[in-house]
Parts: structure tokens; sequence; C-alpha cells
């Protein structure tokens, strides 16, 4: 298919704004769990990241905190990191410096003796650095420990302290049904204030999530036809050609509906279903995604289904089955494929499908949302056309690839020349990210850790959106927790998910987009 290339002016992007003079004032940033993966791979290089664009605070300390006695290893096993994983060159000459205000305090999370400890520790560091009374303390540890390090805090007067401000940052996952959120969200409001509190999901820290709404709302000519009258339907796709990658214990009590659909997927949606907020303030987004979030009606069981992967090649290569992934149940019946068709009933949405899915060791990764426009009224051109250049006119669809490729296409029919008869072809405009503005090696976090800092909430998650979701999947999962399913493996690895995914969009005469990426 033809594909014309949009471009940027270079007197374009010196409108574009660099970084801004958003710099947070010196504070520590405490992260329990910081022996785990993500510390290394997301947060520490994208904080250096933070640091290299000159947003950090120059006064600032990062304390690793976890069970294990690291010492000062801890800070090399980060610096590693942040070379490995940021993209950073080891000789940068920030490198060093910021390394030196990392360190490390080992503590049972459990263990209220140990935090009387960890607060001497805190308040010696910040004296000797001159950081004050401010704190963000990360919570990336496993999910059974949120709870006590909350509480423990609290009982140390850590969360309120007499100088200063300290906030929170929960990750994923928060809770594992309705029943478990809302538990949590007491245990957190009973310590915490809800401004202080930041539920994150990393989805609203990429680019190409945040442009949705710039996509829809700095430009004034989409909005007209982003509704019911024009729009056939919504699919977003989160695929990856990953398996478990070693979480086996994690995923076997999570589940592809549990682990993307209700926050990523969710989190994507209500982007792009939500009415024009009235700001870009966080109480202004957050209860237009509520809205969104609440206006699904529950959804049925027979419009949801799972799926997990048996042996299979991808990219090339051949993999195992889920059954056979490290410490995974060789009966386990956890889905690592989950799709779903809502409805929205809003005046806006009223009878247009959304159909959601997310799947592991999938064909290609791709997070990618096309909005499908109907076709037009009166299809005057078929007739002429010779058939031969191209297949049917294909309704228009515009896609908003979130990652890789990041960019927007927009597929419309455009003559075929030169044939004596009217054929039309689909073309694109195609919008690529990395060539208008360059690569970058941002992941996400930088965004969502500076906005915690500097305690913008706009995109985290609220605790009555975090138990809305819940309230749409708990059901599902109770009823799938109840029957095990039949014919599990049902999807072989790298393939597009299993023939039941493809019966749900095909009952309203719908198929998912398989082609993914830069090609429409
Ligand atoms: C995480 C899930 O939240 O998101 C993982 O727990 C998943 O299972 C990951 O692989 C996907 O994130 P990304 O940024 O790679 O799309």
């Amino acid at each position: 298919m033809a594909t014309m290339q949009m471009s940027v002016r270079p007197e374009d992007l010196s409108q574009v704004p660099k970084g801004n003079e958003r710099i947070p004032e010196a504070g520590m940033l405490v992260v329990f769990g910081a022996s785990g993966d993500l510390t290394k791979r997301k947060l520490l290089p994208a904080l250096f990241h933070l640091e290299q664009t000159g947003l950090l605070p120059e006064k600032f300390a990062i304390v690793g905190v976890a069970r294990r006695p690291l010492g000062d290893k801890f800070a090399a096993d980060m610096r590693a990191g942040i070379v490995e994983f940021g993209g950073v060159d080891e000789s940068d000459p920030k490198l060093d410096h910021f390394v030196s205000n990392i360190s490390y305090f080992p503590l049972k999370f459990d263990a209220p003796a140990d935090y009387p400890g960890l607060k001497v520790e805190l308040e010696r560091i910040a004296q000797e650095k001159g950081l004050g009374g401010k704190r963000l303390f990360y919570l990336a540890t496993a999910p059974e420990f949120f709870a006590a390090i909350i509480e423990n805090l609290g009982a140390q007067g850590m969360a309120h302290p007499e100088q200063g401000k300290a906030t929170i940052v929960i990750e994923k996952p928060f809770g594992h049904d309705l029943k478990s959120a809302r538990e949590l969200n007491r245990q957190v409001n009973a310590v915490f204030d809800e401004d202080q509190v930041f539920r994150i999901d990393h989805y609203l820290g990429k680019e190409t999530v945040q442009n949705i709404l710039v996509f829809r709302f700095a430009n004034g000519i989409f909005e007209p036809i982003w509704n019911r009258n024009y729009v056939d339907h919504v699919q977003i796709t989160v695929a990856e050609t990953l398996g478990v990658e070693g979480r086996g214990p994690f995923y076997e009590k999570a589940g592809a509906l549990r682990d993307v659909v209700q926050n990523h997927a969710m989190e994507l949606l209500s982007l792009v279903a939500l009415e024009p907020p009235s700001s870009f303030e966080a109480e202004s987004v957050r209860r237009e995604k509520l809205k969104v979030w609440r206006a699904i009606p529950s959804i049925p069981i027979l419009d949801v289904v799972r799926g997990q992967y048996g042996p299979g090649v991808v990219d090339g290569l051949p993999v195992a089955g889920y059954r056979d992934e490290e410490r995974v149940s060789p009966k386990s019946g956890t889905e690592t494929y989950a799709a779903v068709k809502l409805e929205i009933e809003n005046w806006r949405w009223a009878g247009v499908p959304f159909y959601l899915r997310a799947g592991k060791r999938m064909q290609k990764r791709a997070t990618e949302i096309s909005i499908q426009f109907k076709q037009p009224p009166l299809l005057i051109f078929d007739r002429l056309a010779s058939q031969a250049a191209c297949q049917v006119i294909k309704p228009n669809l515009l896609t908003l690839r979130i990652q890789p490729d990041e960019g927007i296409a927009l597929r419309f029919g455009a003559k075929v020349p030169t044939t004596p008869v009217m054929d039309v072809c689909p073309v694109n405009m195609d919008f690529d990210y990395a060539a208008a503005f360059g690569k970058s090696s941002a992941n996400g976090y930088e965004r969502l850790l500076l906005d915690a800092m500097l305690g913008d909430q706009t995109l985290f998650a609220h605790r009555d959106g975090v138990e809305t979701t819940w309230a749409l999947y708990t059901p599902i999962l109770e009823a799938w927790a109840a029957k095990q399913p039949e014919k599990f493996p049902n999807y072989a690895a790298g393939s597009w998910g299993p023939e039941c995914g493809d019966h749900l969009i095909a009952r309203e005469g719908h198929a998912w987009r398989n082609d993914l990426g830069r090609e429409v």
C-alpha cells in the first residue's frame, strides 16, 4: 500500500518546548523493593534521564530499601542498570555525581522494629545533604507488602512529617479484584491523604498515550467526527511477543485480564472515549475518565474470552508453552490472552463497540488503537472499478501507534493514476514520531516520577477510577475462577491468539486488524 510520509519543518521544531521549568524542590526518593528489576531497568534510568535534562533538583538523594544486605553493591548495580537500560554512556560526566547520591538501607517490609532505624537514616542523609523534609516513597515491592509498609510509615510519623511533605507512589497491581482494591484504598487513606497518593500506571507516562489527548483536543478537525455518527468501531490491542519472563508465580495469580486489560487497556480506552476536560488539571481529567468507565454497563460473560499459549515460534525461534514456563503449573488455567467487547452507554458512543485484547507471545509486539470510520453512504466508484489494482474500497481508519514505531496513520482512498477506470486504492498519511522529533530513550517513568515529585496527579489513577474498573472485571474473574477453561492451551505462541478471540469480534462482522505497525 502506498504511504505518504508527513514531515516536520525545522521551524516547527523550534517551537517545541525544551523540558520547561518544572524542577521539583530538594528531596529524597525512597524506593521499597529496590533490589527488583523495576528499579534497575526503569526507575533509575528514568531519574538519570531527568538529571541529564536538568530536571532534577540540585539537592537530591535516592535510598533503596529491600531485604537483602546489599550495601555499596546497590549503587554499583544501579550504575550498571542506568548504562545498560537507559542507553547512557558509561563516561557521561553527570553519572558519578548522580551515583554518589544513591544509598541502600536493608529492612524487612513487615517488621515494625526495622522502621525507626530507617527514619533515623533518612534524617541523617537529609541533614548531611541539606535535603529538607520532602520525601517520595515508592512502593515497588510485591503487592502483599504494600499495606504493611504504609502502616509502618504511618506508625513512625513518616507520612506526615513535621517539616516538608511526604508523598507515596504505589505500583500496580492495585489490588487483585474489587474487594482487595477497596481494602487497599482504605489502608492507604488511613495513613495518607488522597492528595499524597500516586497510583501508577506506566502507560500514562508514555508520550504517545499523552498524545491521544493532544491529538483530540489540540486539533479542531477530529472532535466533530469523534462519535457514533462517524465511528464504526474501535480496537485496542496490547500485543507482546514476550512470555512471562521468569515472573511465573506473579503471573499465575494475575493473568492477562488483571495484568493488562483492567489497567493499561482501560486507561487507553478512557482517553479515546472521554469528553473534553475543562483543563489539563488532575481533577478535570480524572472526572472525565471516570464518567467513561461508569458509562460501561456490566460486561456479559459471553463478551469476554480467554486464551493461553502453547509452544510455538516467535521471531523465528521455538519457544515453550505457558505451562512449561518456569514456576508455572503444568495444569495452569491462567489466561495469557484476553479479549473483551465493551459498550459505552452515553450520547457520544452508544452503539459503537470497543474491542480490547491483550496477549503474551503474540505474533508481533504492538500496542495500537484503531478507530474505524463508517463506510461512505454511497459507493459510487466501485461499479466503475476494474478491481485489478486494489481490492474493495476500505473504510477510513485512524491508527494511533502507541509502541513501537510510535506514530499516527490515517487511511483513505485515492484514485490509482493512469488506469482508464476509477480504481480506488487505500493509501496512508503517516506521522512518525521518531522521524519528526528524533528517537527518544525515555521509558515513560521520567514524566511520572517528575510529576509525582511536583505533586501533579493528572497522570495517575484515582481511588474511584481503580475501583470502577475492578467492579467491571471482578464478576468475569469470579466466573472464570469458578470454571476452569477446557481447551487450554488454545493458541500457538507466535500466532494472533485463540479462535475464540476472532469469533468474538466476527460476531458483529468485524475482524481484528493484525497487520499492525507502519503499514495499515
Ligand atoms: C506491565 C505488565 O504492567 O506491563 C507486564 O505487568 C507487561 O506483564 C508490561 O509486559 C507491558 O509494558 P510495556 O511498557 O512493555 O508495554
